[in-house]
This record gives C-alpha cells, sequence and structure tokens, in this order.
C-alpha cells in the first residue's frame, strides 16, 4: 500500500541525506505570504526540517510573481529548501522570473517526452544552467508503442521505456522522473541512464510527432507548443 510522503520518510531506514526530497505549492497560492505558509504546512506534514527542492506547481494567472520568488529566495535562505524552482512555466514566464533576478531558479519541471521536445524551453534553460526536469518522461506509457521506438529497443536490446528515457538524457541539463509502482521496472528505468543512442536513433526519435500533451488542466498557462 502507498504510504503517505511523511510516514514513508518516517519509516524508511534509508538515511535522509541518500533522498531527494521535492514538493510543490499548489497554484491557488498566488502570493508571497500564503505561498510561505503553505509551504510550512507542507514541511509539517512531511515531518521535515527541510526538502531539498521546492516548486511553484503551476503558474496561477493571478500569480504575484515578484512576491512569490520573495518567498522563494528567503526559504532558499532560511535552508528550508535547499534549492527552489518552477514548475509549468513556458518559456516567456520563465524568462521573466530569471530577468528579475530575485530567487536563483534552480529547475522547471514540464511534461517531455520523446512526442513532445520542449525546444523553446531548452533554448532557455540550457543556456541559463537550468535544469528541466521531464515530467510524464514515459508519455503515461502511452507514446512507447510506436514502430521507430520498438525498432530502437529490439537494435540495442532493451525495452522502448528505456529508450524514452536514454532520449531524454542524452540532452544536455534534462533529467526525468518517470513513475513505476514496481521494484523491476523502477530498475529498468534507472538501468537506462547507461544506454548510448546513437545519431542515428537521435535522429529517428526528433523525426516524431512532437506536439502530444497529456498533462493540460483547463488552468494551464499558454503553452510553447
Ligand atoms: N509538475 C507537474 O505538474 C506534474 C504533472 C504530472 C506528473 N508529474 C510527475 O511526473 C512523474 C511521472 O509522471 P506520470 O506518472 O504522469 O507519467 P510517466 O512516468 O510518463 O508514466 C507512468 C506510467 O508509465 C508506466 N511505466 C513506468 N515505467 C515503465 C516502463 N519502463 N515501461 C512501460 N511503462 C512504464 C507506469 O506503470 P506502472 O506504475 O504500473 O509501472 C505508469 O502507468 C510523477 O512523479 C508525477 O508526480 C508532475
Amino acid at each position: 500500500m502507498r504510504k503517505r510522503s511523511g510516514a514513508a520518510l518516517a519509516a524508511t531506514s534509508v538515511p535522509r541525506g541518500e533522498i531527494f526530497l521535492t514538493t510543490k505549492v499548489w497554484w491557488d497560492k498566488p502570493k508571497g505570504p500564503a505561498f510561505r505558509a503553505a509551504f510550512e504546512d507542507c514541511l509539517a506534514r512531511l515531518r521535515q526540517p527541510y526538502v531539498n527542492l521546492l516548486l511553484i506547481h503551476w503558474p496561477s494567472p493571478e500569480l504575484d510573481l515578484p512576491s512569490v520568488l520573495e518567498a522563494l529566495a528567503k526559504i532558499r535562505e532560511e535552508r528550508l529548501a535547499h534549492a527552489v524552482g518552477v514548475a509549468n512555466f513556458p518559456s516567456a514566464l520563465l524568462k521573466q522570473a530569471l530577468a528579475l533576478g530575485i530567487a536563483p531558479i534552480a529547475c522547471n519541471q514540464v511534461e517531455q517526452h520523446v512526442m513532445l521536445d520542449q525546444q523553446t524551453l531548452l533554448d532557455v534553460t540550457q543556456p541559463g544552467g537550468i535544469v528541466l526536469t521531464s515530467y510524464t518522461p514515459l508519455g503515461k506509457g502511452e507514446v512507447l508503442d510506436h514502430p521507430v521506438m520498438r525498432e530502437i529497443a529490439e537494435e540495442h536490446g532493451v525495452t522502448t521505456g528505456q529508450v524514452a528515457l536514454a532520449w531524454l538524457l542524452s540532452k544536455n541539463l534534462v533529467s526525468a522522473i518517470p513513475k513505476a509502482r514496481g521494484v523491476e521496472r523502477q530498475a529498468e528505468n534507472l538501468a537506462a541512464a547507461k544506454l548510448k543512442l546513437s545519431e542515428t536513433n537521435l535522429e529517428a526519435i526528433a523525426a516524431l510527432p512532437k506536439d502530444r500533451r497529456f498533462v493540460n488542466p483547463a488552468f494551464a498557462p499558454a503553452w510553447d507548443v
């Protein structure tokens, strides 16, 4: 049975220093003080003195960007979060946040997979030294059946999931957070870090459609693609 994060952290024998703990504050806290209060509540529920990474989960249409960035900067200064960043920020908003220079943005967590390459965003994150964290990196398992993916997997004697992850990891400053319930698939996904795709493989994946988006709630911002 899945445990709530606080309970799982309390129960595990894995040392805290070996866990990378990320949390996000929901988009209905568009101003600094409410954002800060929600984060403190989250720390209390996690029963942790700090998290490794704190993100703005989604940019609300009412987001007061300077105010929330100030909250993030203060939380980081106080070491309640060792790094801070954003999620679901399209390139224009990310540029705005960077131009304000209030908080050092470590990453932008967005949907990215073989059918959504986020090149416009990478053109901002890579030169800026910002990590793009790919969520839904397996396209919820739905982009893995494509014949091109199967052909590449066969060539390397690996799974299509590993090909999808290796493609993401071949990009500079990109990390991926696949979700898998079972230990076997978790191990399979971790092993993808060792797979090196050829230039021909990369070109074949580059030619796949790049406009397939799985996570697009009503409150989502205007995306780059
Ligand atoms: N920041 C945000 O707004 C945001 C939005 C969405 C998601 N996320 C985060 O992104 C992470 C993953 O995203 P996701 O769950 O949407 O999508 P995903 O990781 O692309 O896909 C998960 C699905 O793929 C299956 N799977 C896992 N490993 C596989 C493999 N090697 N081969 C074939 N299928 C495999 C899983 O099944 P089993 O579990 O049965 O193995 C599950 O059904 C989550 O931690 C989530 O919290 C963040």
